[in-house]
């Protein structure tokens, strides 16, 4: 058979000498110098700058959050597209954010990390455009998004799409929200409308000294208040840390910071259909003898409820959210045979533990996220009531308190109360009772369970008797007692089985982790609704 070739021509195979290899070289160099320029960022003067503050690049944070060799970047040739005030001279690869996924502890993780040596980590366009991207990503694929801020807010040069940006990334926050784990590092400036991004996600980080937040910087409060205020007392971190509580953690420099992400990563499922983490735990002898004599014989003595808390759960587990904030409750989270808790406990020994309007926000706030990860709650209870007063009052201790009610009324994870001293009032009902639907209540013998503190108690309901006394002083004291004798104690409680167990203190971690085992395979489910109104 004869083959026809028609009008082929031969010359093609044979006229040119055979060069692979060559062109893709040139290709790669190119690659390669695009890559080395998109890691110079705004260039090295402005890298020697970033570290004379005392601050990292946007790459070396992101080489110490994840596990070696893990990130994959993500739109690193992106560009700008603005032309005015000279931004058509100005373009940088990248626009100012690093953005991509890694991993964290062999956990895949979403990143983005904006890089002050290129025009200040300012936002605008394509930068809002590839956070977005990683905040879809991290919707769809339901891994954390962490985000590390260090930016001069929006763009100035690009006007109007730098604002819509924000909002674009402001919408997905709210819409991860209860989804994935969200977390804000703030790394440098964050100012204006920018601050807002970060107050929808989980969890605020800041770093003292380097990093402020704030709506309006210290120039225009001096204009419009007359008051003279730094950055750092106006937004730095230790002011929001401890008087605004903005950000739950406060750290003294970005290593510290950057490991306390990944601490707090650890406890977190990766996202609202999976369940916490749980560590490998030796079961051992979980008798804790000191608990039988933490509580002291005066009742109105203080303790420290943090060394209840370090003598329930797992050695070292303890990690707190809010330290320094309402320092009246505590919340955070631990591990209890190996399983993540979130801990929500009164601190007698600040205020006398009593519940205001900072500490019901702060703990409602908590209780809706270990909710919404599925994050079982452990409430440790001695509480006097709710603080008294015109200041509380007036600023709505009335619906600020019921937030926190409302939060543990709706959360459907396994949640148990320990009574250890006092339960007063409207605050027993708020911390985890029974009748909001905690699944196990346990009391020491030392809880009081009232009304109000048998003193205030004797003094209204025995008011005519004790004027009326020829000596009222020891009539009080006797209607006290009385008062005392029927309700300070746990077992009017017990025997309407308000209280499903008296138990002693030293064996209050063993009761704890068989129950927490008791209750992991528990399903419930709200009312079909939109969503609920809490009063916000
Ligand atoms: C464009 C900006 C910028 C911005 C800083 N740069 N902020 N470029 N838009 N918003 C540039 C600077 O021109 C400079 O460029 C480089 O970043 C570093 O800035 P410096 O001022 O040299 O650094 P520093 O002294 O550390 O001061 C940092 C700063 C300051 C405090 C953040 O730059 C500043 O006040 N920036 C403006 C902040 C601001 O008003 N932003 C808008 C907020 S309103 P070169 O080329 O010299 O290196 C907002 C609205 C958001 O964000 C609304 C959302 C709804």
């Amino acid at each position: 058979m004869i083959l026809s070739l028609g009008k082929v021509d031969f010359s093609l195979f044979f006229c040119y000498p055979i060069t692979s290899g060559r062109i893709m070289k040139d290709r790669l160099s190119e690659l390669h110098s695009k890559i080395d320029e998109a890691h110079l960022g705004g260039g090295q003067t402005r890298i020697d700058s970033q570290h004379s503050k005392g601050k990292l690049t946007a790459r070396e944070r992101l080489h110490l959050l994840l596990d070696e060799g893990s990130f994959e970047e993500i739109g690193m040739l992106v560009q700008h597209r603005s032309k005015h005030f000279g931004l058509d001279k100005q373009t940088y690869l990248g626009d100012g954010v690093i953005t991509g996924y890694g991993k964290i502890n062999g956990r895949l993780v979403y990143v983005f990390s904006q890089d002050f040596t290129v025009l200040g980590g300012s936002l605008a366009e394509a930068h809002a455009e590839k956070i977005c991207r990683i905040m879809d990503l991290a919707m769809q694929n339901g891994a954390p998004v962490i985000g590390l801020n260090d930016s001069g807010g929006a763009r100035i040069q690009e006007g109007v799409v730098s604002l819509a940006g924000y909002a674009d990334i402001f919408y997905r926050n709210t819409r991860c929200s209860g989804v994935v784990p969200q977390i804000s590092s703030i790394m440098g400036p964050c100012a204006g409308g920018a601050v807002y991004s970060p107050a929808i996600t989980d969890f605020i980080m800041m770093v003292e000294q380097t990093s402020y937040m704030f709506v309006t910087g210290p120039n225009v409060v001096k204009t419009v208040t007359h008051e003279t205020v730094t950055s750092e007392e106006l937004g730095g971190a230790t002011t929001h840390a401890s008087k605004s509580g903005v950000t739950h953690f406060s750290f003294s420099n970005e290593v510290q910071c950057i490991e306390g992400i990944k601490t707090l990563l650890s406890y977190m499922p990766q996202n609202c259909e999976e369940l916490p983490p749980c560590i490998s735990y030796q079961q051992a002898n979980e008798y804790r003898e000191k608990l039988d004599t933490i509580i002291p014989d005066n009742p109105n003595q203080p303790y420290d409820m943090k060394e209840v808390i370090a003598e329930l759960t797992d050695s070292h587990s303890f990690f707190e959210v809010h330290k320094d904030f309402a320092e009246n409750i505590i919340v955070g989270f631990a591990r209890i045979a190996g399983r993540s808790i979130g801990i929500v406990a009164n601190q007698p020994a600040f205020l006398a533990g009593v519940l205001d309007i900072k500490s019901s926000n702060k703990a409602a706030r908590f209780v809706r996220f270990c909710d919404s990860f599925n994050i079982p709650l452990l409430v440790l209870v001695d509480v006097p009531g709710f603080l008294p007063g015109t200041d509380q009052e007036w600023n709505g201790i009335i619906s600020n308190g019921a937030k926190l009610l409302y939060a543990f009324s709706e959360a459907t994870v396994p949640r148990i109360t320990v009574i250890t001293r006092k339960a007063y009032g409207g605050a027993y009902d708020v911390m985890n009772s029974k009748h909001i639907g905690a699944d196990m209540n346990y009391a020491w013998p030392s809880a009081e369970i009232a009304v109000m503190g048998a003193k205030g108690a004797a003094e209204i309901i025995f008011k005519n008797e004790i004027s009326k006394a020829s000596d009222p002083e020891a009539r009080l004291k006797e209607k006290e007692k009385e008062y005392a004798d029927m309700f300070a104690n746990p077992y009017e409680a017990a025997a309407r089985g308000f209280i499903d167990e008296v138990i002693e203190p030293g064996h209050t971690r063993e009761k704890l982790i068989r129950a927490f085992v008791m209750l992991e395979n528990k399903a419930e489910k709200l009312p079909r609704k939109k969503h609920g109104n809490i009063p916000l």
